[in-house]
């Protein structure tokens, strides 16, 4: 399964060390003003060789719109997006042939396909997410009047101090690390250094914040918006876990203390707390949408681990080439980026119930 989303569909292709990758977006509306320059910013927050803190591969991730989109407005066909490959140096996987490193997509390729592209992880690869982050800058143009945030709220075991009303993509963006609780950010660094001198690598969690998402978004039973957005968080490699609103913490409280109340704000239904982190039922309430996504340390790391060969055998492995010590803070464009296409399909579905 390569596509994502309903009305608005996102199709990727590509592998990390093929030519180029890309996507096809299906389902956007003609007249949006649309060019390189609005997706490339996003792009440029995920791309790899950014700080000393991540994977020194240098990709440009210059991204070309090849369809769609005609005197700078999209003309309601599909809009095709291609990336680039330009620093694959594919000979420091060649192991990668052989052996399945713990805790990859290696062994479960090849127990599903018998035969997989391991140059770089292929289609496993995180350079995948790079097409999702240009389709989601896409998805970002159909949501005047959003604002999608998310930072590094937790990287091992230090946590962090945010204030998720007010906070902005430039907070979270005056440190490598993405996290904008300086001190926080501050150890969060050390812990990656520390792991990357270890030969080893750290995980941690994203927050994210969407505000103004309109009351009404989502369907109830199977097309929950809550659900939606478990599963995209969820389809990001190395996310492990997903909790909306108060999520696992919330099961420490009783209804009474947990229970956000109504009140009238600004003429209209709101509620006192956000517990709930936007929805109930399913349904945006019109508050806030705030999840978190806990991701794991990544799975390559360059000390020595047992495991075993395609044909059986036990023998260890090293990882040689490049990786990240820690995926958290170029998570954070791909996290939003996934928040802007579930939203956008379900105001685009929205519009289709409402019939306007
Ligand atoms: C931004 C980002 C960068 C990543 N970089 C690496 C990496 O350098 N090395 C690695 O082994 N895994 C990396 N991963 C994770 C793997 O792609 C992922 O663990 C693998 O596909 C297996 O999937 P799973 O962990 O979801 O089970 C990265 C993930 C993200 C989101």
């Amino acid at each position: 399964m390569n596509t994502f989303g309903q009305a608005l569909r996102v199709t990727t292709f590509g592998e990390s060390h093929g030519p180029a990758l890309g996507a096809v977006v299906d389902g956007c509306p003609a007249g949006v003003a649309l060019s390189e320059d609005d997706l490339q910013p996003a792009l440029d927050r995920r791309r790899p060789g950014q700080s000393r803190l991540v994977t020194p591969r240098k990709e440009a991730d210059r991204v070309r719109i090849l369809s769609g989109v005609f005197e700078g407005r999209t003309t309601g066909t599909s809009i095709a997006l291609l990336i680039e490959n330009e620093d694959a140096d594919s000979s420091k996987y060649l192991d990668l042939r052989d052996l399945y490193r713990p805790s990859h997509a290696d062994y479960t390729f090849d127990a599903k396909y018998g035969h997989r592209d391991w140059r770089g992880g292929g289609r496993a690869s995180a350079r995948e997410t790079a097409a999702r982050v240009a389709a989601g800058a896409i998805a970002e143009r159909l949501l005047p009047g959003v604002e999608i945030v998310a930072w590094v709220s937790d990287v091992a075991d230090v946590g962090s101090e945010v204030d998720e009303a007010i906070v902005t993509r430039a907070d979270v963006d005056v440190n490598d690390v993405r996290c904008p609780d300086a001190a926080a950010a501050a150890q969060m660094t050390a812990r990656i250094e520390a792991a990357r001198r270890d030969k080893d690598s750290v995980g941690g969690c994203v927050r994210c914040v969407i505000r103004g998402v309109p009351a009404g978004l989502g369907d109830p039973v199977f097309g929950k918006l809550d659900a939606a957005l478990a599963g995209a968080m969820i389809g990001i490699p190395a996310a492990k876990g997903f909790e909306l609103g108060s999520g696992f913490d919330g099961t420490r409280l009783r209804g009474s203390e947990h229970n956000d109340a109504f009140v009238m704000r600004d003429g209209r239904v709101a509620t006192a707390t956000n517990r709930s982190g936007g929805v109930q039922g399913g349904i945006s309430n019109g508050e806030a949408v705030t999840f978190r996504v806990a991701f794991k340390p990544v799975a390559t790391i360059f000390r020595s681990q047992p495991t075993v060969t395609r044909d059986g055998e036990a023998t260890e492995f090293a990882a040689r080439g490049r990786h990240d010590p820690c995926v958290l803070p170029r998570a954070v464009p791909i996290v939003e980026a996934m928040a802007a296409l579930v939203v956008a399909d379900a105001l685009l579905r929205q519009r289709q119930i409402a019939g306007f």
